[in-house]
């Protein structure tokens, strides 16, 4: 076998594959999100800027500083939480970069990682790169058509934790069930990461875009969460630049710490000029 073990234990990502089959076929492209119009003018504009003023060569690797401290300022605004640029946040190329470097920076071979089922289907992958066992937790559907709520049971949740837990992956907003995550399910994962002393990984990349008076709370604001999450996002979503490759993690400066050195080894660093 010409692959190793690992590649072998998970397929190609269906949706990036079914763009491409939408794309051959001219079909309309149900599997992959993306914005089908221009991103802002300004971006451009700036991006252009950039690389004409030669800002061409490696970034620092954990991100240029004015975007750090850009992305300082926004999570002041939007999480009311003071975040040192200089320790807290790394630069990655895309949220997806962002969560695999966070696992592979946290977690063990072997070791549990708790994940909402259905995910994301990078998380899958993601997990076993690490070595890591997922242990799902399902959400379910509680009622149908628009009015459908996804739920988990709270004893299902607990069960999936035990000494073997190192972390946990939680979307909200999610993908792809649109489920925003209530301040009672936020705070019943908190607890478990308390009570089990594991970590948060958070996919918080659809932040602003919510539905029906629907607001968004960060699992790291909730007490005793800083210390233990990382939180992950990117400009993807929110600035329709899903081809710009550009995310964050932020979290605290001792797991930062790690973080950025598993980012370096893997990017070296996100595109500098943009
Ligand atoms: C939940 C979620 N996380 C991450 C991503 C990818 O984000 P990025 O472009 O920042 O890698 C997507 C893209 O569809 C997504 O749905």
């Amino acid at each position: 076998m010409l692959t190793s073990i690992k590649a072998q234990s998970f397929q190609e990502s269906i949706i990036r594959e079914m763009t491409r089959h939408a794309l051959t076929h001219g079909a309309v492209n149900l599997a992959q999100g993306f914005p089908d119009f221009p991103c802002a003018q300004e971006l451009k504009d700036a991006a252009c800027r950039a690389i004409q003023a030669d800002v061409n060569q490696y970034a620092i690797t954990w991100g240029a500083q004015a975007f750090r401290h850009a992305l300082a300022a926004k999570t002041r605004r939007f999480l009311g939480r003071e975040v040192d640029p200089e320790t807290e946040i790394t630069v990655t190329c895309g949220s997806t970069e962002a969560m695999i470097a966070s696992l592979l920076a946290l977690v063990d071979p072997g070791d549990e990682v708790v994940v909402f089922e259905p995910f994301y289907e990078n998380y899958g992958p993601d997990a076993v790169l690490c070595g890591a066992v997922p242990q799902y937790v399902p959400l379910r559907p509680l009622g149908r058509g628009q009015s459908t709520e996804w739920a988990f049971d709270p004893e299902e949740l607990r069960a999936a934790f035990g000494p073997r837990t190192r972390a946990i992956i939680l979307n909200t907003p999610n993908n792809p069930t649109g489920k925003v995550f209530s301040a009672e399910e936020l705070e019943a994962v908190a607890g478990l990461c308390r009570e089990f002393d594991a970590v948060a990984l958070t996919d918080e990349i659809y932040e602003h875009i919510t539905f029906d008076g629907a607001g968004h709370t960060a699992l790291a604001t909730l007490p005793g969460m800083w210390e233990r999450t990382v939180t992950v996002n990117g400009m993807s979503k929110t600035y329709s630049v899903t081809g710009w490759r550009i995310g964050y993690a932020i979290a605290p400066p001792a797991l930062t710490a790690g973080i950025r050195k598993v980012h370096d080894f893997l990017t070296v660093g996100a595109a500098a000029p943009l």
